[in-house]
Formats: C-alpha cells, structure tokens, sequence
C-alpha cells in the first residue's frame, strides 16, 4: 500500500519537489515502484508538435548532447557492474533493482536522441571503447567506486533536470521529456541512497581510507566538467555553481555520507 501511495505522489505535483518524493527504503519496493511508474517515450509524449526554442538553441542542444553521453556511459557501467554488487553485497534484490534503472536509462537515451533527431543534431555514434567506463569498470574496489560516483552523477542530473523544470524557455516537449526523466531519477537517487548506505556499512577503515581519496580526485574531475558547461548554461540561464550547491546538498541528505565524504573544504564550498 506504501509503495503505490508513493508512486501516485511521483504522479502528481511533479514541478514542486519530485526528488523528494521517492520514499521507498527497500530495493523490491523501488523496484515496484519503476513498475508502477513505468512509462512508454513513444506515446508519453505527443512527439507531433515542433520545438521552438529560439537564441537558446544551441546551448540547449550541446547540453543535451552531454548528457546523451553521460545515459550511455551510466547505462554501460550499470550492466557492468551490477550483478557484482549483488554478489559481494549477497543481495539479489539488487539486481531486480538495478535493472529496473537500466530500463529507465534505455528510456531516457530514446528521448533524447528521438528529441535531438527533431532538432536535426542527432547524437554522435558511441565509441565502441570508452575509457572512462573502462576505468570505472576496472580496478580495486570497483563496485564501491560506481555506487559513490553515481550519488554524485544521479543528484547532479537530478538537480539539472529540476533546473530545466523551472525555465520558461525550454520548449513544452523538451519539458515532458525532463519531468519524466526526473521521476525515474528522484528514484535513482533513492536507489543510490540505499547503494551508499550498503556500501558505508561494509567499509572498513583501510577501506575507508582509499575510498576517501579516490572521491577527492573524482569529484574533483567531475566539478570540472560540470564548469565547463557554463557557456552553455549561461545561453540558457543555467548556473553551474547553482547546480553543484544542488546536488551536495542532496548528497548531504545521508548523514553518515556527510560525515565521511563531504568534510572537505572542496565540499563545504558548495555545502555553504
Ligand atoms: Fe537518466
Ligand atoms: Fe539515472
């Protein structure tokens, strides 16, 4: 009964707060809650109409195409690397769970380039060798590293789509598109959440350690990449440093995550 109550509170009033609607604290209970919420991008979204998007057009499409990107390389490494986690954590809900996500990021990778086909940009071919899903693939303590990247890449993503919610300038297509997405990743945050929580729970302090300083050169990369979308965003109204407040500040919402990875002045930047 909890779990559909939450899935028709992701239905309604999605603009106000969806990433806080996810409730769910279980991995079978999420992942009735994708099935609940399962949703069709051919015939959710009236794909007839044209898309206007006038001098924001191209900062529009180049961010688009980042995250085109960023669906693929998150869809690849979750086939990669979820069965693992199930199998060193020995919770096989996870895999129900995970791939549920892997059919929400199929999803959104469908949206994107059926919108992009629209805007005549369509994406560019996907490299058969990414070394950046190779090297978050490979390696020790691989399985940890995924599920802490992806606290950081789902809340971002959360927080861009939210951003993109409140723009007057997107086009009405490009806003079914988004709140959608943003349903399934409100959901992928909770997901993750619990990811972080079994991953908190099995570290020990060596562990702890390493972990410690890889997020430190993660985050670091990956703040930098956020930074050079600014030329981009500004041609929308899309504030980098806005965005990044957003999502530490979502990652902060597991306190003994906070305590561990975000005491850093790196993070108190954004933290405030
Ligand atoms: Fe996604
Ligand atoms: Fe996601």
């Amino acid at each position: 009964m909890q779990v559909m109550q939450n899935a028709a509170a992701i239905g309604v009033g999605a603009e106000d707060d969806i990433l806080g609607k996810a409730k769910a604290n279980t991995w079978d209970g999420l992942s009735r809650m994708a099935f609940a919420a399962n949703w069709d991008p051919e015939s959710a979204i009236d794909w007839n109409r044209s898309i206007e998007l006038g001098s924001i057009k191209e900062g529009w499409i180049n961010i688009l195409h980042y995250f085109y990107e960023g669906e693929w390389q998150g869809l690849e490494i979750i086939q990669r690397l979820m069965n693992q986690a199930a199998h060193m954590y020995k919770i096989n809900e996870m895999v129900t769970y995970y791939s549920t996500q892997c059919a929400d990021e199929a999803k959104h990778l469908f949206v994107f380039k059926k919108y992009l086909h629209k805007l005549n940009s369509p994406p560019s071919k996907q490299k058969a060798f990414d070394p950046l899903v190779w090297i978050s693939t490979s390696g020790p303590v691989k399985v940890e590293r995924w599920i802490l990247a992806t606290y950081f890449t789902e809340t971002l993503a959360g927080a861009i789509f939210q951003r993109t919610l409140e723009l007057e300038t997107i086009d009405p297509i490009g806003k079914e598109m988004i709140k959608l997405q943003l349903k399934d990743e409100s959901r992928h945050i909770a997901g993750t959440k619990l990811g972080v929580t079994t991953v908190l729970d099995h570290c020990g302090p060596v562990k702890t350690f390493f972990l410690k300083l890889w997020w430190k050169v993660f985050t670091r990369l990956a703040v930098m990449e956020v930074r050079r979308l600014k030329p981009y965003g500004d041609q929308v109204g899309m504030d980098p440093e806005n965005i990044l407040q957003r999502a530490y500040k979502k990652m902060a919402e597991l306190p003994d995550f906070k305590n561990i990875y975000l005491q850093d002045s790196f993070s108190k930047v954004f933290l405030g």
